[in-house]
């Protein structure tokens, strides 16, 4: 069993140790990896780093003595809400990711529906079969319970399904944009008009596309409606540590309306140390990610996240056209924004074969299980290998037909 060393070590020798630990990792920066990491260049990575440790020893926690952490916070949140149609009076909190987002979403939800609609017993979430688990896991810890619906034939939320699994114990409704198995927008106008015909809170998921959707329909690319112009929208989640390219554990959880906020809190003072009051999950919070947050959003600027958009999409259309042409296989559709789903159309091409063949040769494979189909969402770190990824690909399709091998469907990403 490892135990605590009895002498300490230089910095050399621990870093050689940090270094010997990665052997086993994916090479991400070689573009293996169609998720987990979001990145562009040694340039911006070290603009995240630098500000992220220059707020290295400062703790989020203290609002009062770290006022410049409360500020970058605010400008952060204020610019997030201004991309995404906040509107005069939504606000909103800077989080540690995605799944703290939606926790806090849903927290506040519970709360208001519980004292503004008097809504008691076991709440429930209604949200289309795609949305990501963090609601199931946020409804497992505040004790409510997720009802998940079919989707339709294009992958997306079904409005009328949603409606139809609407009861009186439903407090809140979800849409993603998009949602991360298929890579496709919710209709979210059309669950909204739900929403407020039954009077409920909407969550829109936007934590993959807050900070890809609005550039790309700034480059004229076909956007649904998704964000706060979408009435009835009541909370977004958008993390900045996917698109928006910054250090991990950065993300905001937004409101349509101040009201909100008393909900979001928690306050506590029975105990001898006085008011406790917190609008997180966590208490002690690293301002690393607030600033390094700040910083890469004033480095890059709207165009930067143009660019940054245009790369991303310009390489996915590179792949679904290399894909496309591949015989054997065919590009699952709609797909939106960066993702791209492809499958087997031919029967001597099994998908689960070709997924172990790329995996073989280094290429980190996500799946879909129903359909059965490999996942790709693309970044910048993608733009240098398409042609590798397309060589390989195509040989290993060739491998699996010439063979007739037969694969298993590993499921296990995370
Ligand atoms: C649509 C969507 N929502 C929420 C999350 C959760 O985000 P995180 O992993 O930052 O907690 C993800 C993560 O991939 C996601 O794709």
């Amino acid at each position: 069993m490892k135990r605590l060393p009895e002498k300490g070590a230089t910095w050399v020798e621990v870093k050689e140790l940090l270094q010997a630990s990665k052997t086993g990792d994916s090479e991400w920066k070689r573009g293996r990896l169609p998720l987990y990491v979001y990145w562009r260049d040694d340039e911006l990575c070290q603009v995240a780093k630098e500000a992220a440790s220059m707020f290295f020893m400062e703790n989020g926690l203290g609002k009062k003595v770290f006022p410049s952490v409360q500020q970058l916070e605010r400008d952060v949140v204020a610019m997030t809400l201004d991309l995404l149609n906040g509107g005069p009076n939504a606000v909103g909190n800077f989080t540690t990711g995605g799944t703290e987002s939606i926790f806090l979403a849903v927290k506040t939800a519970r709360d208001f529906a519980r004292k503004e609609r008097k809504a008691k017993g076991r709440l429930k979430i209604v949200a289309p079969l795609s949305a990501h688990p963090a609601f199931d896991k946020a409804a497992h810890y505040l004790d409510m319970e997720v009802v998940r619906t079919p989707l339709r034939q294009d992958f997306r939320g079904d409005p009328k399904a949603i409606e139809n699994a609407v009861d009186d114990k439903t407090v809140m409704v979800v849409a993603s944009a998009p949602a991360y198995p298929h890579g496709v927008f919710d209709p979210i106008e059309d669950i909204a008009r739900i929403a407020i015909v039954k009077n409920l809170w909407l969550h829109v998921d936007a934590c993959v596309g807050g900070m890809l959707a609005p550039f790309a329909r700034d480059l004229g690319y076909d956007v649904p409606p998704f964000d706060f112009s979408v009435g009835g929208v009541t909370s977004m989640s958008a993390d900045l540590h996917k698109y928006g390219l910054t250090a991990k554990g950065a993300s905001v959880v937004l409101f349509k309306d101040e009201k909100y906020l008393d909900y979001l809190r928690f306050k506590f003072s029975h105990w001898p140390r006085g008011n406790y009051v917190t609008e997180t999950f966590l208490g002690t919070r690293a301002a690393s990610p607030v600033a390094s947050a700040w910083a890469v959003m004033h480095y890059l600027g709207r165009e930067g996240y143009q660019d940054i958009a245009r790369t991303t999409l310009e390489t996915k259309a590179r792949f679904e056209v290399g894909i496309s042409a591949i015989r054997g296989l065919e590009i699952l559709k709609p797909n939106d924004l960066s993702f791209l789903l492809y499958r087997s159309n031919d029967k001597s091409v099994d998908i689960d074969a070709v997924a172990e063949g790329m995996s073989a040769k280094g290429w980190f494979v996500g799946r879909c299980n129903a359909p059965p189909s490999i996942h790709l969402m693309f970044n910048p770190v993608h733009a240098p290998v398409v042609q590798e990824y397309l060589n390989d690909l195509a040989s290993v399709v060739d491998q699996v037909r010439s063979t007739g091998r037969i694969g298993s469907l590993d499921e296990s990403t995370y």
